[in-house]
Formats: structure tokens, C-alpha cells, sequence
């Protein structure tokens, strides 16, 4: 029998995630049956979205991991083949590809060759993180060159990206993160102006930094940034809502000025998005990137911390801003 360990949500969420939403569980896995595979966690994500989705007390913490086959019955996935899979925070997974996928075992697939790079980026660039920022930035705000975006969360997996990419589209980026050593690191990737939202005045800087306004707005955040954004936006703008995190632990929904008349008198595209809608084009979003990669036209940055059994810690530091790029756990 193998043993495994999983992190299980012991109670709902309610404001910030504490140490006693978690708790770590022991399983030991049947033995393998034709078909069926085991592999060890090699990485883990722990990303936003795992405080913003609600799900059933006593189940696996949802998330996405590369792991590597360390037994098996199937020749598809043979011992040592690395793959990548929407797992849940387990040390260890039983996979049966026949099986239909629950919440627990959806979207497996090999992690392909990445050559000299870390798997890891299966997890972030290379990844959903990547795709959000690929695809929910060029469809839904189609950028043209000689305009203005504004991106905030910056800093982080999907921010760093999109203000890569508008400027490789030939746009003005203005960009926001949440201390210096992040607005530095954000400058350093060709960002046009970055500021600390945590200690400038939003309006003043977007009058500063956008005097003509803003086209595209990529909103990560969500709550009063957003509610100041939408005074600065152009006529036909376009706002892609990937997220809003400013407001993810708030134990009452965030109240403030309606924004339907400001999009009614711009005239403005405001669409949200969940990136899966493109998942049937993520090989064509991935190419893209790793050629960005190996042409070295876009940087990507990690946070790596360790070992599994620190998931809920580190999962809580993200929310708290202890990230530069993706954050990442290593097993
Ligand atoms: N729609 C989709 O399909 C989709 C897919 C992926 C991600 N997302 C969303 O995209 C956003 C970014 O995700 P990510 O994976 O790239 O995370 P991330 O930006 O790498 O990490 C989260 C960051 O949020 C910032 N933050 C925390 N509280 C904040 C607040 N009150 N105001 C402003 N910033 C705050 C922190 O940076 P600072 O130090 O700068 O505050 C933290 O580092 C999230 O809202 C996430 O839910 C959506």
C-alpha cells in the first residue's frame, strides 16, 4: 500500500484563510489495476482563485500540480513521465484515465518537453496563468498599437505578462504593484510607468501617466481601483475583468459607485472571462509563449517555496502579496 497526504478545507472560508481552515489528512491508496498510474507531486500551484471558488468542507484543496509517474499499469504513462493535472493538494495521486473526471482528477495531460527550462512553468507562464493573460487580454481587449493599458496586480503571474504582451503590441503600459521591489521589477520589463498602489493616489497617477486615457483595462483587482479606473477610460475602451482579489476575503460584498452609466456614456466593452473558455486552444497560446520565451521577448519570474507540507502557509502569504511572478511550491 502507498501512502499519501492531502490538505482538506476543515472549515468554509470567512474573511483571510487561517492555519484552522486546513488540515492535513493520511490516505493509502489501493493497489494499481490495469489502466491506473501513481505519481508524486513535483510541484504544486497555489493560485487566487482557490479563495475565490467555493467548495464542500472535508474535500481536497482544489488546485493544479505537476507530478511524476512512480508506478504504473498503463504504458501511455510510463514510471518517470511527467504530467500535469487539476489534482487537488495531494502528495500522491491515483490516476485512472478511464475514468470519468470528478473535480478531483479532471484535465490531465503529459507535461510536454521544455528542454532546459523547469516544469514548473507547466504551472505559470506555460500554464493557465499564461493563457489567462494570452488569451483574456488580446481577445476580449484587442489591442492596437499607440494605445494605452492599464494593468494592475502587476507583479504578479498573469500581471507581469499582460503588460508584456501590450507592449510587444505596440502599447503605452501603465502598471501597479503593491511594494517598490515589485514596481522595480516591473519597470525592468518594459513597463512605460508603474506605481505602488499602496501608497500613491490611483486618479492622480492615471492622470499623470495616462493624460489621454486608457484604452484597455485589465482588471486583476477589482473594488475601488476599478471603480477610479473607469473614470480614465476612452470612448469604445475595453475592460477584460480577469479577477478581483481586492475583495476575495471580504466577509460582505463590496459596495461603491455603480458603474453602468460610466460604461453607458464610454460606450465601453466590459466582458469577465474564465480562461477555459479558450482550453481547446491552449497548444496554440503555449507555442506562442515559449517562442516568446526562447526569442526572449518575454520574462517570467517564480516564487518558489517548499515542501507540501507548508501549502496552507504559503497559499496564505500569496494572498497577502508574497509573490514576485507565480508563486509555486515545491514538494
Ligand atoms: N478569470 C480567470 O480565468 C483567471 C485565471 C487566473 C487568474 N485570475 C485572477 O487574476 C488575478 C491575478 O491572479 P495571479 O494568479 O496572477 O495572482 P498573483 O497576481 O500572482 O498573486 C496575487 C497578488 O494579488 C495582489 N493583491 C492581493 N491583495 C490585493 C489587493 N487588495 N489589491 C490589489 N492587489 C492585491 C498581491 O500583489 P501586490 O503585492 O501587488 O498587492 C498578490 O501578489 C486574480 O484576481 C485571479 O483570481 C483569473
Amino acid at each position: 500500500m502507498v501512502k499519501s497526504k492531502k490538505w482538506i478545507l476543515a472549515r468554509e472560508f470567512e474573511g483571510e484563510p487561517k492555519d484552522s481552515n486546513f488540515k492535513l489528512e493520511e490516505e493509502e491508496l489501493p493497489a494499481l489495476k490495469d489502466g491506473e498510474f501513481i505519481c508524486d507531486a513535483v510541484y504544486l500551484s497555489v493560485d487566487p482563485y482557490m479563495r475565490a471558488y467555493s467548495y464542500p468542507v472535508g474535500s481536497c484543496i482544489i488546485g493544479e500540480q505537476v507530478a511524476r509517474v512512480s508506478e504504473s499499469k498503463n504504458k501511455d504513462y510510463p514510471v518517470g513521465c511527467l504530467v500535469q493535472m487539476q489534482s487537488g493538494w495531494r502528495s500522491r495521486t491515483l490516476v485512472d484515465p478511464s475514468k470519468p473526471k470528478d473535480l478531483e482528477t479532471i484535465r490531465f495531460l503529459k507535461v510536454p518537453d521544455l528542454g532546459t527550462l523547469e516544469p514548473s512553468l507547466a504551472l505559470g507562464i506555460l500554464g493557465m496563468p499564461g493563457m489567462t493573460a494570452y488569451f483574456g487580454f488580446l481577445e476580449i481587449c484587442q489591442p492596437k498599437a499607440g494605445e494605452t493599458v492599464l494593468v494592475n496586480g502587476s507583479a504578479g503571474a498573469v500581471g507581469s505578462l499582460v503588460g508584456q504582451i501590450a507592449k510587444m503590441k505596440g502599447c503605452k503600459v501603465i502598471g501597479f504593484a503593491g511594494s517598490k521591489e515589485k514596481c522595480d521589477w516591473v519597470k525592468s520589463l518594459g513597463f512605460d510607468h508603474v506605481f505602488n498602489y499602496k501608497e500613491v493616489d490611483i486618479d492622480k497617477s492615471l492622470k499623470e501617466a495616462a493624460p489621454d486615457g486608457i484604452d484597455c483595462y485589465f482588471d486583476n483587482v477589482g473594488g475601488d481601483f476599478t471603480s477610479t479606473a473607469l473614470q480614465h477610460m476612452n470612448m469604445f475602451g475595453r475592460v477584460s475583468v480577469c479577477g478581483g482579489i481586492s475583495a476575495y476575503n471580504a466577509t460582505k460584498p463590496p459596495i461603491g459607485p455603480y458603474p453602468f452609466m460610466t460604461i453607458v456614456f464610454k460606450q465601453l466593452k466590459v466582458e469577465g472571462f474564465i480562461v477555459l473558455r479558450w482550453w481547446d486552444r491552449f497548444l496554440e497560446g503555449k507555442a506562442e509563449m515559449k517562442k516568446w520565451i526562447d526569442e526572449g521577448k518575454i520574462k517570467y519570474r517564480e516564487t518558489v517555496q517548499g515542501g507540501f507540507d507548508n501549502m496552507p502557509k504559503i497559499f496564505m502569504s500569496l494572498l497577502k502579496g508574497a509573490n514576485i511572478g507565480k508563486m509555486v511550491v515545491k514538494a
